[in-house]
């Protein structure tokens, strides 16, 4: 396991060793999956598209009509704090809020006067995320019918469907799978969005409350844009992407990755195409730019 020893994590104010981190057994982030998260990656040291990731937060919990406890900038203290104690280089920031712990087990949300969320934050180090392997290999991936929610947008930490969907392409001898509707649509990657690129025009999914608004996809589709990179987000089925000259994925702990196989059909040459390539590049170098 690629896990220091004396990891320290944050709970509610307090930063402590993880062996001593407590959240309640009554806690709706554990019984009810009543919480929302968010990714953020770590270069050199520093937090890439933190003011993307805030925001997100923000709008999930008010989706939710969970009020937070931190403000944006004690969470953006918290993060440094952490990266800084856990001497994170490369990786990432796992932040969880969830409406707390209301002392027993009930359906309805508590009174967010008496019952404030728990604040829950931790690093994982993975020395080399960008200069990945995957990344010049490229992913396989298979389709697999999307069960799940109809609120996609809100990033809750109801991950069972995409953990069943990674354990299914697993399971296939493939790295992720890619989630599709009647007719073989595909929403988006399991915990990724979703790209192919035909006639030379980079095609993803519009936004609406059927994906994740990703951080990555916005930052993506505006570098591409000034690039003189013609964008279409509309809808694009499985087939219509095994017939596509590439094919890649995007999220805060892969950034750009290209898929080079789906259901066993190798996209294009079979290897990581220029267009995906390029776009890995210019996000790495622009985000680093801008990290904080
Ligand atoms: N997942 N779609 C889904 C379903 C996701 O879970 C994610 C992120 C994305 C990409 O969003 P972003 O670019 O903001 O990371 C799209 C994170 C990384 C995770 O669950 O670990």
């Amino acid at each position: 396991m690629n896990r220091p020893a004396s990891r320290i994590v944050y709970v509610n104010g307090d930063y402590v060793p993880e062996d001593e981190a407590k959240v309640s057994v009554f806690d709706r982030g554990f019984l009810m999956a009543d919480a929302v998260y968010e990714v953020t990656s770590v270069l050199d040291g520093r937090l890439i598209d933190f003011p993307g990731h805030a925001a997100r937060l923000a709008r999930s919990m008010a989706e939710l009509d969970m009020e937070s406890p931190v403000t944006e900038a004690e969470l953006l203290a918290i993060h440094r704090e952490l990266v800084a104690r856990n001497g994170i280089d490369e990786g990432l920031v796992y932040l969880q809020i969830t409406r707390g712990n209301p002392g027993d087990r009930d359906f309805a949300f508590p009174d967010p006067a008496r019952v404030k969320g728990s604040v829950v934050l931790f690093t994982q180090s993975k020395p080399g995320l960008a200069d990945s392997p995957a990344a010049k290999a490229g992913i396989k991936v298979i389709g697999i019918p999307d069960i799940r929610w109809g609120r996609r947008d809100i990033k809750t930490v109801q991950l069972l469907y995409p953990s069943m969907g990674k354990m299914m392409a697993k399971k296939a001898g493939v790295d992720d799978a890619w989630f599709t509707e009647e007719g073989g649509v595909v929403t988006e990657g399991t915990s990724n969005n979703a790209y192919i690129v035909t006639d030379g025009r980079i095609v993803t999914r519009q936004l609406s409350a059927d994906i994740l608004h990703g951080i990555t996809r916005a930052a993506v589709l505006r570098f591409a844009r000034e690039a003189q990179m013609v964008v279409e987000e509309r809808p694009f089925t499985l087939d219509e992407a095994k017939a596509a000259e590439e094919a890649f994925v995007t999220s805060a702990s892969a950034f750009v990755m290209p898929v080079v196989e789906i259901d066993g059909a190798a996209i294009g040459t079979g290897r990581p195409g220029p267009v995906a390539t390029r776009l890995r590049e210019i996000y790495l170098e622009e985000s680093r730019r801008a990290a904080m």
